[in-house]
């Protein structure tokens, strides 16, 4: 059995998650639910990334205790998750004792092997990002440092702090990164390399002063410090498979995990990443998928920017989770940035949902009672649709494996319109006892509905019910073997807006 282990970045809690942050969490259950479809183990992990400054800060400002507050928005998260239909096997929380316990060990276990050392650190700090800048990196506004992401200033700070000797891995890197295979797409990888090469690797702090910080995990030997909020929050991705608990449930995945990330968090998930990975023995990540921004009037999308579109205005917007989901997956892209409009969003969901998709079932289904009293018999099938199953079938696979989910979406649009056509053709409104040709097109909708189930699986799922048909792996009967159909009722599954 094929093995698939799939990760989102984990959020920051202190705002509840907006599209950008479903962007990439619906993404991933797509491609968690699509696997699973076709059979393999898979695991789904996501979470909240819940210590650190911004964190601290937040609880502070709020005027509760960083726990009670991230208690509170874990909750917040989850709902919004559960709305989404995300189908996560388990929900991390850098909180979690066993999760703690083990950033302890590893760390320990890099101070052991000697990549750890004391010395003062001076520098320029985002908040935000929770990230230093160096110079070159960061922007210049009225002469002042400035955050390129947040478009805020820095913050200046000076102190005594425990580095980690990433300046030691270059070499690795560069050979890891431009071997390629890694990296999706591969001019991230690129992007990285020639940042490696122009900026060059310097060692990281890797621990705040408790003074400051006092917000986090704290460093084993030295109770004056915490553990850097990033340095806690990669390992997650092997605490959420029981890293140093159960090794063998840990090897199996960590050999299949897929991080998926934005491109914003690049640096940190190849070269901070590899390198703690590497000093652990652990081998890189199979795949990191990087896709580009959500944008809004031309800015990332983001609580700082304040062009957040909520969840909630979407879902009420277009009838269903469903609906919104096909939306993301439908403009997901890995390059390039997305702009997203109501009137592009309107205008897929009416052309491709309601008129496409939606038009065709509940023709079929009409039909389907009116002429045959809801049992559609099979008496053969029309070749070239047909065909056009099989095609069909055989792109969606492709683009799946290739983590291309809106590609994936274009065949089975095709097929559908294409169905309408057929419709419009053969006329089974005239004809009798219109069998093949109601088979015909209720086999288009049985590969469709299952096709589309990792994107809109309460839909499919209710099509199912209607039409007769049963939501399973698509690629293991043939097309035609389905004796029977059983009609019940013919559904208006979307709203134009
Ligand atoms: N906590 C860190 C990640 C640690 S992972 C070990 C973090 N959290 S975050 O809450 O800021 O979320 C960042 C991620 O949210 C991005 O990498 C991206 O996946 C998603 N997005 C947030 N805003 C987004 C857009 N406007 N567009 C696309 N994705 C966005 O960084």
């Amino acid at each position: 059995m094929r093995v698939f282990y799939i990760t989102t970045p984990i959020y920051y809690p202190n705002a509840p998650p907006h599209l950008g942050h479903a962007y990439t969490t619906v993404y991933a259950d797509i491609l968690a639910r699509y696997h699973r479809l076709v059979g393999d183990d898979t695991f789904f992990l996501t979470g909240t990334d819940e210590h650190g400054l911004k964190l601290q800060r937040t609880a502070e400002k709020k005027g509760v205790h960083p726990k009670e507050f991230v208690d509170r928005m874990a909750e917040v998260y989850k709902h919004y998750w559960s709305i989404l239909d995300i189908s996560y096997d388990y929900f991390i929380r850098t909180t979690y004792r066993t999760h703690e316990e083990v950033v302890k060990k590893a760390i320990i276990e890099l101070h052991r092997k000697g990549f750890i050392y004391k010395a003062k650190y001076s520098g320029w700090y985002c908040v935000d990002c929770e990230k230093f800048y160096s110079e070159g990196e960061y922007e210049v506004v009225n002469g002042k440092p400035y955050c390129p992401i947040h478009r805020k200033p820095l913050e200046y700070l000076e102190e005594e702090t425990y580095y980690f000797k990433l300046s030691e891995f270059k070499e690795f890197l560069s050979k890891v990164l431009s071997k390629g295979g890694i990296v999706y797409p591969e001019s991230y990888a690129r992007e990285v390399l020639s940042k490696l090469e122009t900026v060059g690797l310097r060692d990281i702090s890797i621990a705040r002063p408790k003074s400051r910080v006092w917000w986090g995990v704290e460093i084993p030997w030295d109770p004056n410090y915490t553990v850097y909020v990033w340095f806690d929050a990669l390992l997650n991705y092997l605490t959420g498979v029981e890293y140093l608990l159960n090794n063998d449930r840990f090897r199996r995945y960590w050999s299949e995990v897929h991080h998926v990330i934005g491109k914003d968090i690049l640096w940190f998930h190849t070269v901070v990443w590899f390198s703690i990975l590497k000093a652990l023995d652990i081998p890189p990540p199979k795949r990191l998928i990087v896709h580009a921004f959500v944008i809004n009037k031309g800015v990332k999308m983001g609580k700082s920017a304040g062009n957040v579109i909520a969840i909630e205005d979407l879902i009420n917007r277009y009838g269903s989770s469903d609906s919104v989901r096909y939306l993301i997956a439908r403009v997901f892209n890995l390059h390039k940035d997305v702009e997203v409009t109501t009137e592009l969003l309107d205008s897929i969901h009416n052309t491709e949902l309601a008129d496409n998709l939606g038009n065709l079932v509940r023709r079929v289904g009409v039909l389907a009672i009116r002429k045959l009293n809801g049992v559609v018999e099979f008496k053969g099938i029309d070749r070239a649709l047909e065909d056009r199953i099989i095609n069909t079938l055989e792109s969606y696979r492709k683009f799946m494996e290739t983590y291309e989910v809106s590609k994936a979406v274009v065949p089975i649009m095709e097929l559908l319109r294409e169905a309408n056509a057929y419709i419009n053709k053969v006329r089974p409104w005239e004809k009798r006892e219109p069998h093949e040709e109601l088979y015909t097109l209720l086999e288009v909708l049985k590969y469709s509905a299952r096709l589309l189930s990792p994107i809109m699986p309460k839909i499919s799922h209710k099509l199912a019910v209607s039409l007769g048909f049963t939501i399973s792996n698509p690629y293991v009967e043939p097309i035609g073997s389905q004796k029977v159909y059983e009609v019940r009722s013919a559904p208006i599954l979307f709203k134009k807006v």
